[in-house]
């Protein structure tokens, strides 16, 4: 329950990085879901915004709560997105894709103004890589791909990583909302996130990974009486 509470108080901290008029990316997950919750709560008291969401999740939430979206096909300018996160280090990197919704977070993330990230405070980690990487793959050629990702994944200095496809009900692979499968890489240690990062941007099927690097200026770490606040 501590960290339910965190979780939340670090959603209603990000709320005062939204203003009247923007369009707001709608991160996914049970964090990102408190922030969408107390932003449907200032909708009704009188704030003007539009959301994206990054999962169809997140935007059956939105809609049940009344927070109006907007087609990212017909927006020219994300103000800030405000999305969880499965790890963050201390240069804001972070480990994404844990509810498996990372390659429409990380478009809406990389268009927007600004990327806050809030997070309780297990994720916040000296070094990335305790929690699986999620890499998410075209299902054509899947078991190529997940050998190529372990090559690439050795190149960037991880010892021994372990890569399983995600499954769910009855075993099989889980699919994204794009229509892809997540291979979760056991990595331990990511020495050098950039470098996995590159190196698994260059393998044929990856469609993204869950490295998210140089995109989030804001974390938003909860506390059971607070958050603290890093700003980048
Ligand atoms: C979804 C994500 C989530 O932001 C991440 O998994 C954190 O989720 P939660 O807030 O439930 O711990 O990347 O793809």
């Amino acid at each position: 329950m501590a960290n339910e509470l965190e979780k939340e108080n670090a959603a209603a901290a990000a709320l005062d990085y939204i203003e009247d008029g923007m369009t707001i990316g709608l991160g996914t997950g049970s964090t990102a879901k408190y922030f969408v919750e107390l932003l449907a709560e200032e909708i009704a008291e009188g704030l003007v915004v539009r959301g994206i969401p990054t999962s169809l999740q997140t935007q059956r939430l939105a809609e049940e709560l009344g927070v109006p979206l907007v087609d990212v096909e017909q927006v020219d300018r994300i103000h800030v997105t405000v999305d969880g996160a499965d790890e963050v280090d201390e240069s804001a990197q972070l480990i994404k894709g844990g509810g498996a919704a990372l390659l429409r977070e990380k478009i809406i993330a990389n268009a927007s103004d600004l990327m806050v990230v809030i997070a309780d405070s297990s994720k916040h980690v000296e070094a990335l890589g305790q929690f699986p990487l999620p890499v998410e793959v075209t299902p054509f050629g899947y078991t190529i791909t997940a050998k190529k990702t372990y090559d690439a994944l050795c190149q960037a200095g991880i010892l021994r990583p372990m890569i399983k496809v995600r499954t769910g009900a009855n075993d099989q692979p889980i699919v994204t909302d794009g229509g892809n499968f997540i291979l979760d890489c056991q990595c331990g240690v990511i020495p050098d996130p950039p470098k996995a990062a590159a190196l698994l941007a260059n393998v044929p099927g990856i469609v993204e990974h869950g490295l998210f690097i140089n995109k989030c200026r804001v974390v938003i770490i909860g506390a059971p009486d607070g958050a603290t606040i890093f700003e980048y």
